[in-house]
């Protein structure tokens, strides 16, 4: 007996209705315009550390294109490819650059045309992700980057998991085992086989319900499948977050700090114990596409 496919089948009925949403939503992007908070903007020296700010950058599912300033900032050229309406004229507002509404399933991009490409937040609400990467690197110039941030929700025993709200406790350990195993055997799980959290459509309307728990999360993007998937398509991997900066963007509190410092010198041989190895692994990740 399978929970999972049940709900990838009716994800896949959903998705026109998702994509419904993001076109129509009104207030969710101006809900992260007017509070936004500082972990959910990518940290301007990281960019500088990676990328050409003079350069074309494609923001994929760019929304109010939070991420757009450093890049005009340094005269380089921002895109922002999203499907909202609302979150595109956000970017736009007081700002040079490009925004696109489009389905980034299919960026209306050029092959090998771009110089960087981002996306922050966004990969646990594609329906699709590995399209969605596989037209990152189609669109991005051999020697080109791309970084990918979001949620590390990798650890699946985690108990606010968000792919576990509102499920029956059976079904939680029974999909957070099957994970645990086909991690140990070193398995890619594709996205698809990570469960969902939303299937109430209606409450995606609810920014306050957003911002507090990634309302409109699909599916979890876990890290090392991430890393796993861009080494099998013979990306370069330029830089790996591991557990030594765990959270170093986000919160800086006393436990964090303490933690980091004492992981710090264990990280060389966590890094080479089979399976655990995969969870030293965060975002973000920066891949470089051959030359
Ligand atoms: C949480 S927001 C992140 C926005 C922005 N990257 C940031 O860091 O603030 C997720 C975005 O994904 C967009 N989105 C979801 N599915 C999409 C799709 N298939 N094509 C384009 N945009 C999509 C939504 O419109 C929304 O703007």
């Amino acid at each position: 007996m399978s929970f999972i496919l049940p709900d990838l089948k009716r994800m896949t009925m959903r998705k026109r209705q998702i994509e419904k949403y993001y076109q129509q939503v009104e207030n969710y992007h101006q809900t992260i315009e007017d509070s936004p908070h500082e972990s959910f903007i990518v940290p301007p020296e990281l960019l500088l550390q990676f990328f050409d700010p003079e350069g074309t950058i494609v923001d994929v599912a760019g929304g109010s294109g939070i991420n757009r300033q450093i890049f005009h900032l340094q005269g380089g050229t921002y895109i922002s490819v999203d499907l909202s309406l609302r979150g595109l004229r956000i970017a736009q507002e007081g700002h040079r650059g490009m925004q696109l509404q489009a389905s980034v399933e299919s960026l209306p991009i050029r092959n090998g045309s771009v110089d960087t490409v981002l996306c922050s937040w966004s990969l646990e609400h594609m329906t699709d992700p590995e399209i969605v990467f596989d037209e990152m690197v189609r669109i991005v110039k051999p020697g080109g980057r791309i970084l990918l941030w979001g949620p590390n929700w990798d650890n699946i025993f985690r108990k606010d998991f968000p792919q576990f709200v509102h499920k029956p406790p059976e079904y939680v350990w029974w999909v957070r085992w099957k994970i645990f195993f086909r991690m140990i055997k070193n398995e890619f799980l594709p996205f698809h086989y990570n469960p969902y959290i939303n299937f109430d459509v209606a409450a995606l309307a609810d920014p306050n319900r957003y911002i507090s728990g990634d309302t409109d999360a699909v599916h979890c993007v876990l890290c090392q499948e991430t890393y796993k998937w861009f080494i099998q398509k013979g990306m370069f991997i330029v830089h790996l977050s591991d557990l030594s900066e765990m959270g170093k963007h986000v919160h800086n509190g006393i436990v964090i700090r303490t933690l980091r410092i004492i992981l710090k010198p264990l990280l060389p041989v966590l890094r080479r114990v089979p399976f655990v190895r995969w969870f030293v692994i965060r975002f973000p990740i920066v891949v470089e596409k051959p030359r």
